[in-house]
């Protein structure tokens, strides 16, 4: 079990919040109570009267949720309209000078853009869209750095009706070309570069290798220019934002669909295939977008909104591009990484744009909290009033370094449990629920959590079990893109039964508090990014010299879990210099087959992989090697013993 998790188990202190923080926040233990049971009684009466009240909606809807084709739930069919409506247009009578995004890029470079601001921008880029052909349901691949225009892209497609897909720029053009075929994309933005930690990164070279095979349906790339680095332009394919934009209209007329019409895709990783194309909603989805701005974060007219998340994850869509301009508040986006120019930057951010709520996750935290609280104090971080956190369970030192040297003791740590299928945050404390380190507290009303045994019986002790939620709820995973049945098998498992099944372990304490555990499944979470162990193992495996391999985790300091590698080669096993050779050039063999993030920490190379005698890997060993623990478990069913030997040698 890995140290993080151990400290979680044993943890018990409680922090009730000040009168005074408590008294700033609209709702109170009481009202948030009320709403718990209200959700009870009536569950679709609970969602609809929110969806009513929250949304703007071009044609009311007036069925709240469509069960009859369970497990593909859909909820206010009848209904329409436009997300880019919500997120922008309807602030603009009362909002239209307020500052919708405030952009800080990697060099210090600072921009503004008010929501009249951004209601003009989207729009020339939603009557692009058009004038380059794109129709609604047509989907859409963006690849782009943080910056503004990541999010007028997204933007402007959902104004137009057309699905996105964002691709993570740190993915490799392999991953890209998957992405995009899978979606079956026509049309890409991306820009000539990006500039992280003082460096410039293209990513124009990532999406023209990516197209070179394949993806014949592309007619079309959308290049903006972010550095001054001069890229290839393909002829009759390669067009410049600035000159496809020129001459447009600051005017868009917003195209209403359907409340089921998918928003989005992205892209995550499982434990089997290839990753799958998660299926959002436009309706469902931008209720708990919104909602969750307001109940966790309580964003109001004041605050400056900061999520560390890039927007190739789903933390990026709904608590970056949707979610908080869907509330109306000022958010900031923000190019660069935490350690440039020093490892103060996320404070000097904080510091110089007055953030008062912060969202960020336990690895960044952790990784910084390693250059001690010298640098926080540096900065002025008074104006912080909550902190938010995501991806990971956050053990308890990483958790009281952040309420101590951050929030000062001053700021609830919101611990946001939630995935990219869920859509927005499940389970979650509001900003007066009383907290323990490490714990997520309790189902947000309406998210109806329970723990199950391996056979799918509810538990109601304190013991462990498969974390699964009961009943539907408006923003959760529509379908896997194209696969109706993985849908099926992967969230449903349980035949016969409504449970949709997290893939998380979790317990719940007497107090009704939920402690997430970790994966149940083979998906690896590295730095809060998801990994699945097979898809390392099928990059490693296309490598010429491997026969094959199995990937597992083994617990990182700063990471979480670091990927560890197990290899069996189809050549002699190298020795000295040309073993660290072999162990580069595969490392970087899966960074470019998936992105650096996948890259493994450790590789170790044997004659085969520990099997039993039926053929199965002895997974369960693999990670105990990995770790560097003393092998306890029983070994008798094993064909061959002796590669145990071999693999403890770490290359
Ligand atoms: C998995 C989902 C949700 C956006 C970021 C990751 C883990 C996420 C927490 C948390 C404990 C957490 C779970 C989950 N996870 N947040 N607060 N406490 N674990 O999204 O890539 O879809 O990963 O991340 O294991 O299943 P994702």
């Amino acid at each position: 079990m890995s140290k993080n998790i151990e400290s979680i188990l044993t943890e018990s202190r409680v922090f009730e919040l000040s009168d005074e923080i408590k008294s700033g926040f609209g709702l109170s233990v009481e009202d948030i109570d009320a709403m718990r049971k209200d959700a009870a009684e009536d569950h679709v009466g609970f969602w609809s009267k929110l969806a009513k009240e929250k949304l703007h909606w071009n044609k009311p809807f007036t069925v709240g949720l469509d069960d009859s084709n369970a497990p593909h739930y859909k909820w206010f069919t009848d209904g329409e309209l436009n997300v880019s409506y919500n997120c922008i247009d309807r602030h603009l009578e009362t909002k239209s000078d307020k500052l919708a995004i405030i952009f800080e890029g990697d060099r210090g470079d600072v921009e503004h853009y008010t929501y009249k601001e951004l209601h003009d921008n989207v729009c020339r880029f939603a009557n692009t869209l058009q004038a380059q052909g794109v129709e609604k349901g047509d989907r859409v691949i963006i690849y782009m750095p943080m910056i503004p225009q990541a999010v007028i892209a997204m933007q402007a497609c959902a104004r137009i009706g057309a699905i996105h897909s964002v691709v993570f720029g740190g993915f490799s053009a392999e991953a890209l070309r998957d992405r995009i075929e899978d979606a079956g994309a026509k049309l890409v933005i991306t820009t000539n570069g990006s500039r992280r930690g003082g460096k410039t990164i293209s990513l124009k070279h990532a999406v023209d290798d990516a197209l070179e095979k394949g993806c014949e349906q592309v007619k079309r790339v959308i290049v903006y220019r972010r550095t001054d680095d001069e890229v290839p332009m393909h002829e009759g394919r390669d067009i410049d934002w600035m000159e496809a934009e020129a001459g447009m209209s600051n005017y868009h007329d917003p195209v209403a669909v359907d409340a089921e019409h998918p928003l989005f895709l992205l892209y995550t990783s499982g434990s089997t295939g290839k990753p799958k194309g998660v299926q959002h909603s436009s309706g469902g989805y931008l209720l708990n977008a919104h909602l969750t701005n307001e109940w966790m974060f309580d964003l109001n007219d004041d605050d400056v909104f900061w999520c560390t998340a890039d927007v190739g994850w789903i933390t990026g869509h709904s608590y970056v591009a949707y979610g908080p301009l869907s509330v109306g508040a000022t958010m900031l986006m923000f190019e660069g990484v935490p350690t440039y120019p020093d490892a103060g930057r996320f404070w000097q951010v904080c510091q110089d744009h007055g953030v008062t709520v912060f969202y960020t996750a336990p690895t960044a935290i952790r990784a910084l909290m390693k250059f001690g609280a010298d640098l926080p104090n540096q900065y002025d971080l008074s104006k912080l009033r909550l902190l938010g956190t995501v991806g990971e369970p956050i053990n308890p030192e990483a958790w009281m370094w952040y309420h101590d040297v951050i929030g000062k003791q001053r700021c609830p740590i919101i611990d946001t449990w939630w995935q990219t299928e869920t859509g927005a945050h499940m389970i979650a404390p509001f900003p007066v629920t009383p907290l323990k380190p490490g714990s997520c507290t309790q189902p947000i009303p309406g998210i109806d959590a329970v723990i199950l045994d391996e056979e799918g019986n509810e538990l109601h002790g304190n013991e462990g079990g498969l974390l699964a939620i009961k009943k539907p709820w408006p923003s959760m995973i529509r379908n896997v893109w194209g696969d109706d049945e993985r849908y099926r098998s992967t969230y449903f498992p349980l035949a016969g039964k409504p449970y949709y099944v997290v893939g998380d372990s979790a317990h719940r304490d007497e107090d009704g508090y939920f402690w997430i555990l970790g994966r149940v499944d083979d998906v690896l979470n590295v730095s809060g990014h998801r990994l699945g162990t097979m898809e390392i193992e099928s990059a490693l495996v296309s490598h010429p010299q491997v026969a094959e391999a199995a990937v597992v985790g083994r617990p990182h300091d700063v990471k979480g879990e670091a990927v560890a590698a197990f290899v069996v080669l189809n050549v002699d096993i190298p020795e000295g210099d040309a073993r660290d050779k072999l162990v580069q050039e595969l490392r970087n063999w899966v960074a470019k087959e998936i992105g650096p993030i996948a890259k493994p920490d450790d590789i170790r190379f044997g004659t085969n992989l520990p099997k039993t005698r039926s053929g199965k890997i002895m997974r369960r060993l693999l990670r105990t090697i990995a770790k560097g623990e003393e092998i306890t478990q029983d070994t008798s069913t094993l064909e061959d013993p002796t590669i145990l030997d071999q693999f403890q040698q770490k290359a």
